[in-house]
């Protein structure tokens, strides 16, 4: 499919507040006249489904089992989201994607530059991703304490340790690494700092 949009993915472990600023920066972006796609992984879809019922009984499948939903979630939103946003010229904002993969079912024993390499035989590469990045221990705070939410089967403390040590390692020209911990709106600053040259 051609591609004349932009894809800007935002990554990190739980509680690094990726949600927040998406709407930030879709909101920043629109305000400039950009037709902008916010989007999510895991989906709304089939397989996007089947992975939340995974959040309370992650063990109900094996690893490989657990790693091929999320590659079939992504096709699907790659061919109904982000390819045809892209080939539009819409700038898609996206929630994790396959370096989430890479990150937590590499921490889940895979290796994740082999799912990277899967991934990107049928996944756009994206013009930038931006991992927000936070001690383990804020985002476990910001996910149980300022959510009121227990942690799911992906968000045990240890296993986001596995994850944070590899999205630490993960290096490519159009990764940006910015320092969550700070309000939103100085986040946002330093995120617009990094796209400003996308544009
Ligand atoms: P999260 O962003 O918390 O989704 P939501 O709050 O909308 O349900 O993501 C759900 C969990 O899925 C999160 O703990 C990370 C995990 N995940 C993977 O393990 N692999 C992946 O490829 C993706 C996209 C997410």
């Amino acid at each position: 499919m051609e591609r004349k949009g932009l894809l800007i993915a935002f990554e990190g472990i739980d509680g690094t507040g990726k949600t927040t600023q998406i709407e930030l920066l879709a909101e920043a972006l629109r305000q400039r006249g950009l037709s902008v796609v916010a989007t999510r992984e895991p989906t709304d879809g089939q397989y996007g489904r089947k992975i939340r019922e995974l959040y309370k009984n992650r063990k109900s499948v094996t690893p490989e089992e657990e790693l091929a939903l999320f590659l079939d979630d992504r096709r699907e939103h790659v061919a109904q989201v982000i390819g045809p946003a892209l080939a539009l010229g819409q700038v898609v904002l996206t929630d994790r994607y396959y370096y989430s993969t890479a990150a937590y079912q590499g921490a889940a024993g895979h290796d994740p530059q082999k799912i990277i390499a899967a991934n990107e035989l049928f996944a756009p590469v994206p013009d930038m991703v931006i991992i927000i990045e936070v001690p383990v221990s804020l985002g476990v705070h910001r996910v149980q304490k300022l959510r009121g939410e227990t942690l799911n089967d992906f968000e045990q403390e240890e296993t986001l340790a596995r994850v944070a040590r590899i999205f630490a390692g993960l290096n490519g020209r159009n990764i940006r690494r910015i320092d969550g911990t700070g309000n939103a709106g100085g986040v946002h600053a330093k995120i617009m700092e990094n796209v400003a040259g996308l544009f």
